[in-house]
């Protein structure tokens, strides 16, 4: 994995030494409005960062992939994460920002770094995001790259749990 850089801000690769600023983070309950919960400790977060390390999970079919968005100024601010099948080319995405840095296009920015390597480095041509119905900013944040909300005929096959939605989209607009 590689650092991602723009003018707005950094992609870094998540490593188990940014567990305490991550942990200031993680912990804000805005966060959690839709779903899961806080960790609950700095060094769980620490384990659990040095397994993702290898960025490939335990059957090796897919890159785990996670950076954490630093701001020039500094202050880590959120994550952003794709998974990823070998051969690359469907990636989930996700993506959490703390509050604080909320309605200012950050969490877009990053997401948009991110897909620009999804499609460069890992050859990944479809994208999709699951969130939970109610969680508008997502919904809002995906509407506006041009995803579109999967109908329950587009993927028969993996339906979506009640609550939640599927959004899609190709990798390369
Ligand atoms: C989902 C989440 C990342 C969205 O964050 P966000 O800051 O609303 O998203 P964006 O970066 O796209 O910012 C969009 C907002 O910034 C505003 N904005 C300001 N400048 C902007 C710019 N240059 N470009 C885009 N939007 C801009 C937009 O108007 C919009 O505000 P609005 O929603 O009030 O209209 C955030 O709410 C979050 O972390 N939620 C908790 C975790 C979560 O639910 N993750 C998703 C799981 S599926």
């Amino acid at each position: 994995m590689r650092t991602l850089e723009n003018f707005v801000l950094r992609l870094e690769p998540q490593h188990q030494s940014h567990a305490a600023e991550m942990f200031v983070v993680l912990s804000d309950p805005a966060i959690y409005a839709f779903e899961n919960d806080p960790p609950p400790s700095v060094e769980f977060l620490q384990m659990r960062f040095a397994r993702l390390e290898s960025a490939i999970s335990p059957d090796g079919q897919e890159h785990w992939l996670n950076w954490v968005i630093r701001l020039p100024s500094s202050e880590l601010i959120g994550y952003v994460q794709a998974t990823v099948s070998v051969p690359g080319q469907a990636a989930a995405i996700a993506y959490i920002l703390h509050s604080r840095y909320w309605g200012r296009g950050l969490a877009s920015a990053a997401v948009v770094l991110m897909i620009d390597e999804l499609v460069e480095r890992y050859g990944v041509t479809r994208l999709n995001a699951i969130l939970k119905s109610m969680n508008d900013r997502s919904r809002r944040l995906l509407e506006r790259m041009g995803f579109v909300l999967e109908t329950g005929s587009d993927n028969a096959d993996e339906p979506c749990v009640a609550d939640e939605m599927r959004m899609n989209r190709v990798a390369r607009i």
